[in-house]
């Protein structure tokens, strides 16, 4: 029989610390709503003491959620452990996740200490939060790089502590697979209370190696993952969940199951990319646009006589169905509703409404209506909460002509008029929507337009980041107009900070 494998899910935690990922506690509560119904078994909520919006978004996803279990990070600190626990407080199941540094450059230049001190810190949080839970998580930070025998010394002690799961962060994403793997068997072989306590994953993709190190670390003994939806998370990113349940699903030999149900994969990273305003990389494996797109001849050739020849993953066991139904203009609320619940969004009725008349919107103006324009539009409820919104633009511009835009903002109820010419009709307009706030202190630091899929009528998304008194700020927008989406970017980045 098969080891069963616990997927932890850090996408709404590790995940969300990418600058620009931020999600608000409904958007939290659709993303953990759905890692439930992918069959995710623990789901790291937040890191409650770091700010009021993260304390209430595991508060809600502790309401929301019924079968996984709810983890809420904490630093070895009484007060983070105290504010994570009124944080579960509604949690079925709760988890709390306690730890600190362990490698030497963490005792010497984090904490300015020494082993022992680190060593009996380790102990008493993990001791502190037995006293609200009963399931505690004691990551070991930077293990990756720490000496094993004094992790290995760690270990021990918080286990006899109490702790029932003990983390190995591979934090910096230095470890090559083989020695990931020899500290996990070292772990299990010298650890003498390692029957206690379940061993945990958590890689880091600095050098492109997270998914292989999760895997040797699994290979050695250990039975659960830390994991986010398409590989997001700080710097270049955790393991990433689809990875490691396809690659146990497609090596059965190496006696590991999930509880993953694969055909909702897609849909997830679908999600989770729509909501947090981050693409998933076209080749990126088991979710990517291309990850099933054979473009030579001779693969072509050979998928057409036999799937198998050169393809190890059947699309339509993660979700990606050829034979998807295109919506068009013709399609009916019905046909948006079952689309929308395949990508994992449901909705109210009054809500479905206004995606069906957004889509009807849209698909007067673009022939076939894919997944990534449907969450798109139900994305753009999003906007209903900004204090500017663009009502009009208009602009001209070509070759051998100056470009020029106007724009009208709706400032919490006051109509603004302006118009500006640019370089460009994307900079005519941004110059107008300046002039209209009477404010141009702001700076582009960044400016990506994407077409999502093909062709001429296709949704252009656009990420920018807009500098404001020393900070960044993230705005988005997907519009088949792609001044439009521009404009409509920059304006989602100002309402960031103009309040
Ligand atoms: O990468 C890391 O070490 C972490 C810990 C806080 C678990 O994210
Ligand atoms: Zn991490």
């Amino acid at each position: 029989m098969a080891d069963r494998l616990i997927i932890f899910d850090t996408t709404l935690r590790d995940g969300e610390q990418v600058p620009g990922c931020q999600l608000n506690s409904i958007e939290k509560i659709e993303v953990a709503k759905a890692l439930e119904g992918l069959g995710v078994d623990v789901i790291e909520a937040g890191f409650p003491v770091s700010s009021h919006g993260d304390f209430n978004s595991v508060v809600e996803i502790s309401k929301a959620v019924v079968w996984p279990v709810i983890c809420a990070l904490t630093r070895a600190v009484e007060k983070d452990i105290e504010v994570a626990a009124e944080a579960l407080r509604y949690a079925k199941r709760a988890r709390i996740h306690t730890g600190i540094g362990v490698s030497d450059y963490h005792i010497r230049y984090k904490f300015n200490a020494t082993r022992d001190q680190i060593l009996e810190r380790a102990v008493a949080c993990v001791k502190y939060a037995k006293r609200f839970v009963e399931d505690v998580e004691f990551y070991a930070e930077d293990a990756g790089r720490a000496d094993n025998a004094f992790l290995a010394q760690v270990l021990e002690a918080v286990i006899k502590a109490g702790a029932t799961v003990v983390n190995i962060p591979d934090t910096t994403g230095y470890c090559l697979p083989d020695a990931y793997g020899a500290k996990i068997k070292y772990i299990a072989d010298n650890v003498t209370n390692i029957d206690k306590a379940i061993i945990s994953t958590h890689c880091h993709n600095d050098l492109g190696m997270a998914t292989a190190n999760t895997v040797q670390g699994i290979l050695n003994g250990a039975r659960q993952a830390e994991v986010t939806v398409n590989g997001i998370g700080e710097r270049a990113g955790n393991t990433s969940l689809e990875e490691i349940a396809v690659i146990f699903r497609s090596h059965k030999e190496a006696g590991i199951e999930t509880n993953v149900d694969a055909r909702k994969i897609y849909g997830v990273s679908r999600m989770v990319s729509s909501l947090m305003n981050m693409p998933v990389q076209p080749n990126k494996a088991v979710v990517g646009r291309n990850a099933f797109a054979h473009s030579s001849g001779i693969h072509q050739d050979g998928v057409l006589k036999n799937r198998e020849s050169y393809e190890i993953i059947d699309p339509r066991d993660v979700g990606i169905d050829d034979s998807a139904i295109v919506l068009t203009a013709r399609s009916g609320r019905a046909a948006l509703k079952h689309r929308l619940h395949i990508l994992g969004v449901d909705l109210e009725q009054d809500k479905l409404d206004k995606a069906y008349a957004g889509f009807l919107e849209l698909a007067d103006r673009k022939k076939d209506v894919n997944d990534d324009d449907l969450l798109m539009l139900v994305g753009k409820d999003r906007t209903a909460m900004h204090r500017i919104k663009l009502e009009h633009l208009q602009v001209t511009s070509g070759i051998g002509l100056q470009s020029m835009a106007s724009v009208c903002l709706n400032l919490s109820g006051v109509r603004r008029c302006e118009a500006a010419a640019g370089n460009g009709p994307v900079d005519a307009g941004i110059k107008a929507v300046k002039k209209a706030i009477s404010n141009s202190e702001m700076t582009i630091q960044e400016f990506l337009i994407q077409a999502i899929n093909k062709g001429s009528d296709d949704t252009g998304k656009v990420h920018m980041q807009v500098e404001y008194k020393g900070n960044v700020y993230y705005g988005f927008s997907a519009n088949t107009d792609i001044i439009a989406a521009s404009v409509e970017a920059f304006v989602d980045a100002i309402n960031r900070f103009i309040v």
